[in-house]
Parts: C-alpha cells; structure tokens; sequence
C-alpha cells in the first residue's frame, strides 16, 4: 500500500453561525477572536504546521472578510512600515498567491455537502478537514499528531475524543474496535445518535483525513441526521473498503461553537499569554474570592 502525502485542506466556513448572534450578523462567525486571533486563523496555522499546502475554503454569501483576512492588505502594511511598526503579527499568514482557494456552497445542505463542494480542488488525492469552531491546543498541534499517525496505518483517520455520555447527540460518534496506543480501529460511525442509544463516547472532534473515494459517494447527494447531507454517514460507507482509525489527541479540546467553550477558549489562551496573562489570573483570582 503507498500512502500518499496530505497536501490540500479543507476548511468548511459557510455555517450562519445563528448561535452566536447578534456578534455575527454583518461578520463570519470564524473571524469570532480568541485573545486576538480569529479562530479560522488557529485552524489555519493548525494545518500549515502539519504539512499543508493547499488551503481550500468552502465559503458562502457574507464572508468576505475570510478572504481580507488572508489576503495582503496594502493600506495596512504601508502605513505600519511608514510607521517603522514590525509586520510580522499579519506576515504569518500571508499565503502564496493562488492560496488559497475558495469554492462556494450555495445552500447549507450538510457538512457532508460543503466538503464535496471541493472536490473539483481536492482531485484524486487524500486530504484533511478541519473545522475551525473546533480550537486545538497542543504540541504537536491535532492534525500533525494525525498525519504522523497516518503516514503509519494510511487510509481514513479522523479525530476521536470521549465526551460525557450525555453529550453524544451533538455529534459524530465512532463504534471503537480494537485500540493500539492512540489509534483505534473504526467499526462504525453514527451522526447524531439519539440520547441513550450511542455505541460508544467516542466523538468526531472536526478533524479528518480522508481518502478522495468519499466524493463519489458524496455524490449520491443521500441525507441523514437533521435531513442533511452528513460527512459521518458518507465516512460509514469507507469502512471495510479501506484502513479506518480514529485517532485520540493528546492536547485540549475548545468547542468555540458553543458560547461556554469559547469563554473558556479565551480565559485559558489568556491565562497562558506572557504578556496579559499576569493581569487576567490577577482579576480572575480577585472575581473568583
Ligand atoms: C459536525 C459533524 C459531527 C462532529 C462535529 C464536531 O457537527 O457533523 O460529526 O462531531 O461537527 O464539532 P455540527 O457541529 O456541524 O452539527
């Protein structure tokens, strides 16, 4: 078996982000910051670091300023150099030209839909998905840790993470086989079990890589949890035809999807700053008695 390299990434960022409203009615709820950096940025810097090459953003109506983000900004750097102000706070991400590229899904169909919006870019070649409401923290970051683990066992590998038993109706969740280390076979996958009847705690942290065969059966357009298109019920179909292993990180885990993980995101990336770190602990530990 040759395991090719994972090049391209795919970073679905269409979501309405309803939840967190009214912070994102005029603005993509991705460039939603954590300290001072928008959260598509960790999810970007996440996969540069792991060997990406390829930036693929499946956008919508509305998200425009991802594409600033990521873009030169000449009125910016001018006036900061003019200034003698050091430009290394935006240079880190600033991308080749032709990088990166965005692709539009023109109706929220699914998760499983946004994906296959890219499979014009992504091509005959595996490639990771990274869903930036989901911020990692580690060293090395998640998907590096998964793409060490992938150039071992090859085929699909996807994030797994145990969540409390009461929470796996949000998500994703893997019937485990035999485990080895951080790998654990998968049997099975369900999107969105309902309460009492998951197979396991084991959930889908927004992390994949995946092999290109799961566009054709993406193709198929079949919906599933919630009457969408679902990126779990397409993986399922992999199972037996290819290797397939979930893979637990070693690092902490934010849903910034949810407003509690994303006070939490904050406190704890605060907390850990050199520079504000001493003054948020001071006033936490003052609030706090
Ligand atoms: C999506 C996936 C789910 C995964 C989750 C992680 O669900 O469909 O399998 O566990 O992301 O956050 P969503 O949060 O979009 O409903």
């Amino acid at each position: 078996m040759t395991i090719k390299p994972v090049r391209k990434a795919i970073f679905p960022v269409a979501g309405l982000g309803t939840r967190f409203l009214p912070a994102t009615k005029a603005m993509p709820k991705e460039m939603l910051t954590v300290v001072d950096k928008p959260l598509i940025q960790y999810a970007v810097e996440e996969a540069l670091e792991a060997g990406i090459e390829q930036l693929i953003f499946v956008t919508g109506r509305g998200k425009g300023a991802l594409e600033d983000h990521f873009d030169v900004s000449f009125e910016l750097e001018t006036t900061m150099r003019a200034r003698g102000k050091s430009l290394a706070v935006i240079e880190t991400i600033r991308q080749q030209p032709g990088s990166p590229v965005y692709v539009r899904q023109q109706e929220p169909l699914g998760l499983g839909h946004a994906v296959w919006c890219a499979r014009e870019i992504v091509g005959d070649e595996p490639f990771a998905v990274l869903l930036p409401d989901e911020l990692m923290v580690g060293s090395p970051n998640f998907l590096k840790q998964m793409v060490d683990a992938y150039q071992q066992v090859g085929g699909n590998v996807i994030g797994a993470l145990e969540v409390a038993p009461e929470e796996t109706n949000k998500y994703g969740i893997i019937s485990p086989g035999q485990r080895d280390g951080a790998l654990t076979e998968v049997t099975a996958l369900v999107e969105k079990p309902a309460a009492g009847s998951a197979p396991s705690n084991l959930m889908i942290p927004g992390r994949y890589i995946l092999q290109p065969e799961v566009m054709q059966i993406l193709d198929a357009k079949e919906t599933g949890a919630g009457g969408e298109i679902q990126l779990t019920d397409a993986m399922a179909k992999l199972i037996g035809r290819q290797p397939f292993h979930g893979f637990t990180f070693n690092g902490e885990r934010f849903d910034c999807g949810d407003k509690t993980g994303f006070i939490m995101a904050n406190l704890a990336l605060a907390l850990a700053r050199d520079d504000i770190g001493p003054a948020v602990r001071a006033f936490a530990q003052q609030r706090l008695g």
